[in-house]
């Protein structure tokens, strides 16, 4: 006879550890914009959202499901907190890696009421063991759950409220395509221009008390990598600096001299961004060379660079992706200093 499972409690079933939720900066939360309205740029993301909030509202349904992707910072967190107060419904907020079993999640989805948001931060991350039942809570908002294990063991169907995934990723292309094809909407951030970043850099500083003036706003615009998050940190860099070295308020010679101090130069570029480059174009004759290779020369995990360095480098046009790998371009060589050389013909030397 098989000895007794040394633990056969259900696990997980209708509880929530405080470990799932995922912590929110006191700061970070003072900056969010709370509605549509307050929210600037992602135009076509916010219409699209304002399609589906407006028509599920008459229609008295739950939202779809909607993944949000794009780089760090640039405010999938935000439109998820937006889209549970345009509803006027709660918002759960957990990360894919946090998930660890079945159990996880059934303590989480039947915790909801209808039509609330559950929030998947990282949903690239979650368990392949997991994601399974997610797709009929997705679908059919019922989760088929094996409790106790050995002879005792048996499925038991929980029926779920009717809720809302919001799932947010750095990484779209790494969700397998079952899970992907569940969300309705899949919407991507971008980058955001520097008009819309400085309307940003003036609301935050307004927000914070801090005194700036347009040209101050102009130039941390310029050096935010077109992220409202890095943008809210240079701010409280330099309001620390004008006040410490400055007149207090934040003017373009203040900002200037805060963020040369912090090494971000007047494209923005930060220190990792300018690592990559300098190897590659030392190191690789400006390529093509592999991502991965890339990474072991600056010591950073590859992952990140993809996620965090690559997409501004190719937006901004310092770096392109070839089929043989990464390849630098003219602006790349000249964001380091260097000219790309070339013989009399034009071919690269
Ligand atoms: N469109 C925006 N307008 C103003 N602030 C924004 C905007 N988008 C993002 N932010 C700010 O940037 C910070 C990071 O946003 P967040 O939603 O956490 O990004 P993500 O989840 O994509 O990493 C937040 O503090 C938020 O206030
Ligand atoms: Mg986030």
């Amino acid at each position: 006879m098989p000895a007794p499972a040394p633990d056969s409690t259900p696990k997980g079933l209708g509880y929530i550890s405080s470990a799932l939720a995922a912590p929110v900066s006191p700061a970070e939360a003072a900056l969010r914009p709370l509605s549509f309205a307050d929210f600037t740029g992602q135009a076509k993301t916010i219409e699209r959202l304002q399609v589906m909030v407006g028509a599920a509202k008459k229609r008295g349904d739950p939202l779809n499901h909607i993944l949000l992707s794009g780089p760090p910072g640039l405010g999938k967190t935000t439109l998820a907190f937006i889209l549970g107060h345009e509803l006027g419904k709660n918002v759960r907020v957990t990360s894919g890696p946090v998930v660890e079993k079945a159990g996880d999640l059934a303590g989480l989805l039947t915790n909801l009421e209808e039509g609330d948001i559950l929030f998947i931060d990282e949903i690239h991350r979650i368990p392949k063991t997991v994601e399974e039942y997610l797709y009929s809570a997705m679908e059919d908002f019922r989760l088929d759950i094996m409790i106790d294990q050995g002879p005792n063991a048996r499925s038991v169907r929980l029926s779920l409220p009717r809720f809302t995934l919001v799932g947010a990723t750095t990484r779209a292309g790494l969700l397998t395509a079952p899970l992907r094809s569940r969300f309705t909407l899949q919407t991507r951030l971008d980058y955001y221009d520097h008009a819309t970043l400085k309307g940003i850099v003036h609301r935050s500083c307004g927000l914070l008390k801090v005194a700036l003036d347009d040209d101050g706003a102009h130039e941390i615009a310029t050096r935010s990598r077109g992220t409202p998050r890095i943008a809210n940190n240079l701010i409280n860099f330099c309001r620390d600096y004008a006040q410490e070295r400055a007149s207090g308020k934040i003017t373009r010679t203040a900002a200037a001299a805060a963020l040369e101090l912090l090494e971000i130069d007047a494209r923005g570029l930060d220190e990792m961004d300018k690592r990559m480059l300098r190897i590659m174009a030392e190191n690789y004759k400006g390529g093509p060379v592999g991502m991965s290779t890339i990474a072991v020369a600056v010591g950073e995990e590859a992952e990140t660079l993809e996620e965090v360095h690559e997409p501004f480098l190719i937006q901004e046009g310092y770096l392109q992706r070839t089929p043989q790998g990464r390849a630098l371009t003219a602006k790349g060589y000249a964001a380091i200093g260097l000219q790309l050389a070339r013989n009399e013909q034009g071919a690269l030397l």
